[in-house]
């Protein structure tokens, strides 16, 4: 038996127009910054309930495009955090910027913003925190601290497409948010894609300038741009598939109670969620932390179930990262989260009976039985 981490081709069964809508769009022959582009910004501005949204290539280049419309430069200093995906500190790097690290709480995974702040000097222009796994970053004390003393607050959402704490989504509170549409996310593309959503006009100007070659208006470059806009096909995937994110996370969020219901007897612990909040997770991930964690996916994986490590390597200790002179054992809890963590596969479509075989397999490491209960029919 398999159960699978993704299964992306399903969502487009969903479609059945879909493809009559897109051959119709190839043969209109026009393909970039089209008017699908501006309709899929616009439909996530008013998801969002943020007035604008820049469609760009990659999250990746969202945090760049982010970065570089509020002018960071070199010498200045981006504070984030130690356990996320390599994409967010690359992204600081190549806009020219410092990353400066800081360790994660113990319970939720997301940044600490009590060292974050004990991090501020006369460099730091940005904090960037990273909803990681699809659970919001609180935001109170980081927004207080920019208003105070004149800092940018940038989120990378890149990770909790939908995901709101008292009613409001993640990626609005900062003066900027990005967001990815990789086809592993929960708002996913048929390829590459991302977005930065901002209240502001003038920022929103100077993205919609600096993702097209600094260009405004014909022949008129005024910034040093890049070339990162959102293609058209993946416009009329995204937009085709936004009015099924809310539901889709509502089956993560349904996905992740039976899994919390069904582990909670073993020797497991889980990200910090109290589903009673006032915080919609978005559970792009559902993780399990465990000392014997390699031994654990080597037995999940020979079972057929599709389990992964994000992320095994924490930033500081990543090669490409040798230059800023980070040490082993500097962001503890970062580090023993990338030796405990595991995930277990997390989807819209994973059917109970997955989720039965998927904990069966788990209890069965711990419990230590040399086959594993047989899973009802898929
Ligand atoms: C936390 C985080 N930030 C940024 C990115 C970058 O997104 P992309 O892969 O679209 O460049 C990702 C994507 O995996 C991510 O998980």
């Amino acid at each position: 038996m398999k159960i699978q981490r993704y299964d992306y081709a399903s969502q487009f069964e969903l479609f059945q127009e879909f493809m009559a809508e897109l051959s119709a769009m190839i043969q209109s022959g026009h393909y970039v910054l089209s008017h699908e582009v501006a309709q899929f910004e616009a439909d996530f501005a008013r998801y969002l309930e943020c007035s604008f949204v820049s469609a760009v290539n990659t999250g990746t280049d969202a945090i760049i495009c982010a970065l570089k419309v509020l002018d960071v430069r070199p010498g200045d200093e981006v504070i984030t955090q130690a356990n996320t995906f390599n994409a967010t500190v690359a992204a600081i790097c190549l806009a020219g910027a410092r990353p400066v690290l800081v360790d994660v709480d113990e319970n939720s995974f997301l940044m600490d913003t009590k060292e974050a702040l004990t991090r501020v000097n006369s460099k730091t222009r940005v904090f960037l925190p990273v909803h990681l796994y699809g659970k919001p970053t609180p935001m109170q004390e980081l927004m207080a601290a920019c208003e105070k003393r004149g800092l940018h607050l940038v989120e990378d959402a890149a990770q909790a497409h939908g995901a709101r704490v008292e009613g409001q989504r993640v990626g609005t509170f900062g003066v900027l948010g990005c967001f990815s549409f990789h086809p592993s996310k929960n708002l996913a593309a048929a390829g590459d894609g991302g977005a930065i959503c901002t209240a502001r006009a003038d920022l929103k100007k100077r993205l919609d300038a600096i993702r097209a070659l600094g260009q405004v208006g014909q022949n008129n470059h005024i910034y040093v741009g890049y070339n990162t806009k959102l293609d058209s096909i993946q416009a009329k995937v995204l937009s085709w598939k936004l009015p099924m994110l809310d539901k889709w996370n509502e089956q993560r969020r349904e996905v992740a109670r039976m899994y919390r219901e069904r582990l909670s007897d073993l020797p497991l612990s889980f990200q910090a969620w109290d589903d009673k909040k006032k915080e919609e997770h978005a559970f792009h991930l559902f993780a399990v932390r465990t000392d014997r964690r390699d031994q654990l996916l080597e037995h999940l994986q020979s079972n057929g179930v599709d389990a992964v490590i994000r992320y095994p390597v924490p930033i500081h200790l990543q090669p490409a990262f040798s230059d800023f002179g980070w040490k082993k054992g500097q962001f503890p809890v970062s580090e023993a989260l990338a030796c405990e963590l595991l995930c277990l596969p997390m989807r819209p479509n994973l059917k109970e009976s997955e989720i039965d075989y998927t904990c069966a397999s788990v209890a069965s490491f711990f419990k230590g039985n040399v086959g594993i209960a047989k899973a009802r029919n898929l």
